[in-house]
């Protein structure tokens, strides 16, 4: 209850001091700590087979105190696969318990559930879902469907949901998947991403009439009460992406140790074909919108 509290008064502070003062300071935090992984995905950038690099938990911890120095009080562990990650005997959980120890509020970890993971430690589990069945295995590999299936059934993981990047190879799963998580007893609610390209992955990117058509299927969807995580105002936002960006609210420490304030697509100047709805999200939060303000607060504390 006492860290709840203090988790309220943390957000409304740093909202207020963003929307009225002009403070640019991160509240959350993406740390890439490795960039070795079991998967290839059509639409990622990260993985790095032929070197991958782990950071040492030092390296982490002092990456953690930078980010808390800057600000930030919430950090997703991201990879690579942050669940191969080790150093000697410590395991992403450590990570999670220096995480609190150190004064984040709260840790998540993004995954691909290729492995299990039983008991995490993590406040949140966000699983990469990117369609159903053979949808899923065009993006991400024969087998890997069924194998996240099992391995979020066995997790015993009281706050996980999915998250989606839409893109031509998947977009027309939308509907089955929201009906997937619905029905299933293990997801709280899904997020959609739509794909952020990078050179060599434009066929992935949805032209612009369908990543509309798209959009509205999900807003359609909401409208029901099927568990999506965006907001109408945000997804509303992601359509024609003529909104102010405000990505300095999360800030990025990569694998290489670099240090951004914003993310690296964003410095490369791609903000016109970005696929991240937090982007919607945090105008929306900026603009007052109070149902997107609700799930915020719904999402952190
Ligand atoms: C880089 S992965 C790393 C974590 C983990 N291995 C996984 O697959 O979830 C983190 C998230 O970024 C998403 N992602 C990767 N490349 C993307 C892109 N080009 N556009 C949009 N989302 C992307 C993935 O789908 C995944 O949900």
């Amino acid at each position: 209850m006492a860290n709840k509290l203090s988790q309220m008064c943390y957000l409304a502070q740093w909202f207020i001091r963003a929307k009225f003062f002009g403070r640019r300071a991160p509240m959350q935090s993406v740390l890439f700590i490795s960039d070795r992984c079991n998967l290839s995905c059509k639409h990622c950038s990260v993985y790095n087979h032929t070197n991958p690099t782990s950071k040492s938990y030092e390296q982490i911890r002092e990456e953690l105190k930078y980010c808390l120095s800057l600000g930030s009080r919430f950090v997703d562990f991201e990879g690579g696969e942050p669940f191969l990650w080790r150093d000697g005997d410590k395991t992403v959980d450590d990570l999670c318990d220096l995480a609190h120890e150190l004064g984040f509020y709260s840790c998540t970890i993004t995954t691909n559930a290729q492995k299990p993971f039983p008991n995490s430690h993590a406040d949140s589990i966000w699983v990469s879902l990117d369609g159903i069945g053979p949808s899923h295995d065009a993006v991400r590999g024969e087998g890997t469907f069924a194998r996240l299936e099992e391995n979020v059934a066995s997790c015993h993981h009281k706050a996980l949901s999915v998250s989606m990047s839409v893109n031509t190879l998947n977009c027309d799963s939308v509907p089955q998947l929201l009906e997937y998580v619905k029905n299933s007893p293990y997801i709280k609610s899904v997020s959609f991403n739509f794909h952020t390209q990078f050179p060599g992955t434009e066929y992935l990117t949805l032209p612009q009439d369908k990543r509309e058509q798209v959009i509205d299927t999900i807003i359609a969807y909401k409208r029901k009460g099927y568990p999506v995580m965006n907001t109408k105002a945000g997804l509303t936002r992601m359509k024609d992406l003529q909104f102010k960006k405000r990505c300095w609210m999360t800030n990025y420490v990569l694998t290489d140790g670099s240090k951004h304030p914003i993310p690296v697509c964003g410095e490369a100047g791609g903000c016109e074909h970005c696929g991240f709805s937090m982007a919607g999200e945090m105008d929306a939060v900026f603009n007052f919108c109070p149902e997107t303000i609700l799930a915020g607060l719904n999402l952190r504390v």
